[in-house]
């Protein structure tokens, strides 16, 4: 079975770059388009959810040169690729704490989920500004500012980023690293684990077939044992 939802880790941009001896920038640059061929790809392939790790909680504190470059790509990126999501169908949301970002970029964030929310035939996640923990401290202190008492696994979800984004079945972490970086820790409780050699920039349809099959051969087993298999979710 394909996976439903392909959560992918952009790792290694900057040492892409640096062993061809261009500056980092080069590799963010050639890494936003590996992340639209891979969105093309994902229709290709059926896969109806796709997320992305675009910038994390940790990353604001690289040097603000970068910080800055990298806003700056997101910003262009939204304003070129809103209109293309509407006309295939691909349904965007931004997912992270957006209160973190300049006010432009949160404007932009909300018009690209404004305009595509009436697409199906994709729903692309973008985690920025996203930090796994401070997903999970955010949700708490919303429960804590409602009247709500208590909470089961199923009712947390509801004060999660993005609810209605499903767990993650097959996670990919490009870039040779192997470690999670504080992506969406809540909904990667069961994902199964492809770690690519490749770095970001050289991922191709080659190597997500190759995640894809590798996610083909795993029983999926939930904590639960074989003969129970006919029980098991999904
Ligand atoms: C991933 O590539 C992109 C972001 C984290 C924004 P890196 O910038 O982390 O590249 P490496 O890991 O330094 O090579
Ligand atoms: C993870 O990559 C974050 C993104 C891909 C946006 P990092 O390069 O920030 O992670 P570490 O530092 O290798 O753990
Ligand atoms: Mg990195």
């Amino acid at each position: 079975m394909n996976p439903n939802h392909v959560g992918i880790i952009m790792d290694g941009n900057g040492r892409w770059a640096t062993e061809r001896g261009l500056e980092r920038f080069e590799g963010h640059k050639r890494g936003l388009e590996t992340l639209k061929s891979t969105v093309d790809l994902a229709l290709k392939h059926n896969i109806p959810h796709i997320s992305f790790f675009v910038f994390s909680t940790e990353n604001f504190f690289r040097p603000a040169k970068e910080v800055n470059f990298l806003m700056d790509l997101l910003k262009q990126a939204f304003f070129s690729y809103i209109d293309e999501c509407v006309s295939r169908g691909i349904k965007i949301k931004v997912v992270g704490n957006l209160s973190l970002l300049e006010d432009d970029i949160q404007r932009l964030c909300k018009t690209a989920e404004e305009k595509t929310k009436y697409c199906n035939n994709l729903k692309a996640y973008f985690a920025v500004a996203y930090g796994g923990r401070r997903e999970i401290v955010d949700a708490v202190n919303k429960i804590l500012a409602s009247q709500v008492k208590s909470v089961s696994e199923e009712s947390f979800r509801q004060y999660l980023y993005c609810p209605e984004m499903p767990d993650i079945d097959l996670l990919i972490r490009t870039g040779k690293e192997k470690r999670i970086s504080n992506y969406f820790l809540w909904q990667i409780q069961y994902s199964e684990i492809f770690f690519s050699e490749k770095y970001w920039p050289d991922f191709d349809e080659d190597e997500l077939v190759n995640a894809i099959n590798f996610f083909k051969t795993r029983e999926r087993r939930f904590g639960r044992v074989m003969d129970n298999f006919a029980n098991v979710k999904n």
